[in-house]
């Protein structure tokens, strides 16, 4: 079944979530190839967009398998977000996500993401505005509330649908909860309970079983993964079979994961060459060895990443001691 935000039809399995840093197009191309039905780009700030930073136009570009897929803009100022996402549509995106989430101090400290819970106002003249000024349907991701006295995520979504937002995706955690501890699905529940419009819901599925949870406890018309996908976009083709025909597909081998982490950092180099895409890949390469025989060694030697060829070596050591260790049980 799929689900339709505004005029753009998205196939009802799994989403990846917007990860700054984390989620760059090397990495959602992976996930989009592995059966993620839906990818948001990195959060990208609407002034830098607006000053035409060359930095912020890396982060928007979309890759041809990226399609439907979004992009996201933060800001406080409801003309420069209606600025920058009238510049953001020369990559070509299908949705136009506006943060109204992010804790991090750099961007609610300025009135931007999370901080526009605190000021439904402010935060309903930028959805009209960016609706306004964009062909594409504009969506609005956001929290819970600011912290727990101002729990306000269901009248925000009525805000949010009123002022044209055409879906909004609730990650069930306030502000103050930053990251942990457990999500609250409750709330989200209340969210698709209120509007009429698309309910993404978001936090801590990181499994099929949560993934079936998730849809089954808020009735939810998407679930978006962020941290569950990290060294393990597989979850997506296991979540989307399990979907299409109860078939609970076993986790991938070692070899298969490898494969994946050599696939994501091959086209990082490719997008931004071989230096960033390595340093950027001695994280992504942790989370892939999560669990192996040896991971402890293995990880350690993540750090100090600087080529493909060490990569590749890394890989080739990580399958051999896994050999090893299988032969010895
Ligand atoms: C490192 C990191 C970067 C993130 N970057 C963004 C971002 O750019 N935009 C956004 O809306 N949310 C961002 N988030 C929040 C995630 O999209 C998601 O809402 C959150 O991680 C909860 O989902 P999860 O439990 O599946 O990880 C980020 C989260 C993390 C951990």
């Amino acid at each position: 079944m799929n689900l339709k935000i505004g005029t753009v039809e998205i196939q009802k399995t799994a989403a990846l979530a917007p990860l700054a840093g984390i989620a760059d197009r090397a990495f959602r191309e992976v996930c989009r190839r592995l059966g993620a039905c839906y990818t948001v780009g990195e959060m990208t700030s609407s002034k830098g967009l607006t000053y035409q930073n060359k930095k912020t136009a890396d982060l928007l570009t979309l890759g041809p398998t990226e399609h439907p897929g979004g992009i996201q803009l933060f800001g406080d100022d409801p003309l420069t977000m209606a600025r920058a996402a009238e510049l953001s549509m020369a990559y070509e995106p299908d949705i136009i996500d506006i943060n109204m989430g992010c804790p991090a101090p750099k961007v609610a400290g300025n009135g931007g993401g999370s901080a526009l819970m605190k000021n439904p106002q402010l935060a309903g003249q930028i959805i009209r505005e960016v609706s306004r000024a964009v062909p594409v349907p504009v969506t609005v991701k956001f929290r819970k509330g600011w912290d727990a006295r101002s729990v306000n995520a269901v009248e925000f979504a009525k805000m949010a649908e009123q002022s044209g937002a055409a879906a909004v995706t609730i990650h069930g955690r306030t502000r103050q909860q930053m990251y942990a501890p457990c999500a609250d699905w409750q709330i989200i529940k209340e969210v698709k309970d209120a509007v009429c419009i698309p309910v993404i819901g978001n936090g801590d599925v990181d499994s099929v079983a949560s993934a079936v949870r998730m849809y089954e406890q808020t009735g939810v018309d998407l679930i978006m993964i962020g941290r569950g996908a990290l060294g393990n976009p597989y979850l997506f083709t296991q979540i989307s079979r399990y979907l299409l025909d109860g078939t609970l597909l076993p986790d991938p081998s070692l070899a298969q994961r490898m494969g994946y982490l050599l696939e994501q950092t091959r086209l990082a180099v490719e997008y931004k060459g071989e230096y960033v895409a390595l340093k950027e890949a001695r994280k992504h390469a942790a989370w892939y060895l999560k669990g192996v025989h040896g991971a402890a060694r293995l990880r350690g030697r993540t750090g100090s990443l600087k080529t493909l060829s060490d990569l590749e070596n890394l890989i080739q050591d990580a399958l051999e001691e896994e050999q090893k260790s299988a032969s010895q049980q």
